[in-house]
């Protein structure tokens, strides 16, 4: 058996507990053990704690109507509660904040601290405490997994870490916010800034305070994430030159079409001749012959550059509740495989 507590019950913790229950609460590919949710925690929809398992199909039955009094208890110290409760895995999918990674950190230093692996789609800590967790995971012996963190479910961290092993990373661009792309991908269609703003929200792709995506916020933390996976460097938010999508105009738009290239908001990150790390958010004009010029929508996509296979383009979901959630789930089965 497998026990896993929620932290922040929104709805990437709730695209994972739909795939579970889809698996009948077994992990394929994990010794088919049983999984066991046996906390919930959420300080806004409320939390419930049962050692002898929740049941999950009336908690999200309840869930998909916005109906959460199934999570009865009040428990606002979240740290504590981490700290006391008996379980093997924390699923850390709380509020994000890039500038302080809080308070997600401190959720996972706990649970490491308590003899709990953790796994979480949170962006904050491992933009700002990246090499701080790894190395508290190590003290610990337990193990901390972010696939989900950058480009949702679609395969980034563990090709970066194992897929390209002995062809050395020198750079990774691409495109890593879905609702700047799919705001870019309908100005060329011809709508405005502000209606296509707009079509991202009520698709639920942005955010009904959009700044973070199309400032480049969104898109500076994740090239944060990848120079301390790929480079194993911390940068500094100061550092980063960050610029958004807000000033790109439909003439814009236009005038790149006309010269067969497409505005796209791109991260960037890497190292120089000297071996230093840099960082980069801004919108880009691309080639019709660059991998990422085709690359619509919400979709995102990511283009490493190595030693010996050049340029490999990875190209998936950036978001979503399932595919989110995904990203969790192969989380979990990965660290009870090892
Ligand atoms: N959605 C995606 O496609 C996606 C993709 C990649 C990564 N992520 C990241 O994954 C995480 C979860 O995303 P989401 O879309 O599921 O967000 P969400 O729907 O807003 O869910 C987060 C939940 O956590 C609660 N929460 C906030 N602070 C908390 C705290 N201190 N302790 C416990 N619970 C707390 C929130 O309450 P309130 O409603 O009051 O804030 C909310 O219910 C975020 O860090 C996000 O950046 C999301």
């Amino acid at each position: 058996m497998v026990k896993i507590v929620y932290v922040g019950f929104g709805i990437v913790s709730q695209g994972l507990a739909e795939i579970i229950l889809r698996n009948k609460s077994v992990l394929p590919l994990a010794k088919n053990l049983k999984i066991q949710t046996v906390g919930i925690l959420d300080i806004m929809k409320g939390s419930k704690i049962d050692a002898n398992g929740i049941n999950m199909h009336d908690v999200l039955t309840n869930a998909n109507n916005d109906d959460y009094s199934l999570l009865s208890e009040n428990i606002l110290d979240i740290p504590k509660a981490i700290q006391e409760i008996d379980a093997d895995i924390i699923i850390e999918a709380s509020f994000t904040d890039i500038k302080t990674g809080q308070p997600a950190i401190s959720h996972i230093e706990t649970a490491l601290n308590s003899g709990k692996h953790v796994v979480t789609t949170n962006k904050g800590p491992f933009a700002v405490a990246h090499e701080h967790i790894i190395n508290l995971a190590k003290l610990k012996g337990k193990m901390v997994a972010i696939e989900g963190t950058v480009m949702s479910g679609t395969p980034i961290i563990n090709v970066l870490n194992n897929g390209l092993l002995g062809s050395d990373i020198t750079a990774v661009s691409g495109i890593m916010n879905g609702t700047s792309n799919y705001i870019l991908s309908k100005m060329e269609l011809g709508m405005s800034y502000n209606d296509a703003l707009s079509q991202a929200q009520k698709l639920g792709y942005a955010e009904a305070d959009p700044t973070s995506d199309v400032e480049g916020l969104d898109t500076l933390a994740k090239v944060m994430i990848l120079a301390n996976v790929v480079f194993d460097v911390q940068l500094i938010q100061e550092d980063i030159e960050v610029k958004g999508i807000s000033k790109i105009t439909l003439s814009d738009v236009k005038e790149a079409a006309a010269n067969n290239k497409r505005w796209k908001l791109t991260g960037s990150v890497w190292k120089d001749q000297e071996g230093m790390v840099h960082g980069l958010v801004c919108p880009k004009l691309i080639s019709m012959n660059d991998s990422l010029y085709g690359i619509s929508d919400a979709t995102n996509a990511l283009k490493i550059t190595s030693s010996i296979l050049g340029d490999t383009t990875i190209v998936g979901a950036g978001a979503g509740k399932i595919e989110t959630g995904f990203a969790l789930y192969n989380d979990i089965i990965s660290i009870v495989n090892r």
